[in-house]
């Protein structure tokens, strides 16, 4: 029992230790961690939009709009970590994402970190801040999911 414990201790510390990645165990695991790591690009792109149309003028400005989905986007960076850490690079899926967000995990996780940033501080302003200074920093989300982007998703 006391091993057991031991060992189980010892399994969670490696685990946090290398909490990135962890290679697919088999073709259908790989589909299914495809298919959740697309679930939360999916959702930050449907809460995206208004923001977006907000941000080419296509859709009117609103103060609370952009403060509840920069707070959702905010929630749902916070999840990609967890969402994109099955490696599924070895298996045939139907995937944009690029197989070395396995390989450079610290850029990866830097450009999750400027997403949650950006977010946060719209979140934050949204209500407050002249609107000038929340477009612009609506701006900056933007540009933290074509940053990440560019590196890791296939055009
Ligand atoms: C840390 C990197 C990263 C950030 C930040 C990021 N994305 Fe992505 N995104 C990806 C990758 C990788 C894929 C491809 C996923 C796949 O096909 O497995 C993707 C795919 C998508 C998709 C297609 C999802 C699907 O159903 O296949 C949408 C939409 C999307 N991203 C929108 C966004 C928006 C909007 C933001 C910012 C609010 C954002 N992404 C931020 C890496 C990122």
């Amino acid at each position: 029992m006391k091993l057991t414990v031991t060992s189980l201790l010892l399994a969670g510390l490696v685990t946090s230790a290398t909490a990135f990645a962890k290679p697919a165990a088999n073709e259908k695991h790989a589909n299914w961690a495809t298919k959740v790591r697309q679930a939360n690009f999916t959702l930050l792109g449907h809460n995206m939009g208004p923001i977006g149309g907000m941000l080419k003028g296509k859709v009117e400005f609103d103060a609370q709009v952009v403060k509840d989905k920069a707070t959702r986007i905010n929630e749902l960076a916070k999840m990609i970590a967890d969402t994109s850490r099955v490696d599924t690079s070895k298996f045939k899926v139907k995937t944009e994402a690029l197989a070395n967000i396995w390989t450079d995990k610290a850029d990866y996780q830097q450009k999750i970190d400027a997403l949650v940033t950006a977010s946060e501080k719209v979140s934050q302003i949204a209500l407050t801040a002249p609107k000038k200074d929340v477009l612009k920093a609506m701006g900056k989300i933007g540009q933290s999911c074509g940053s990440c982007h560019d590196s890791y998703k296939k055009d």
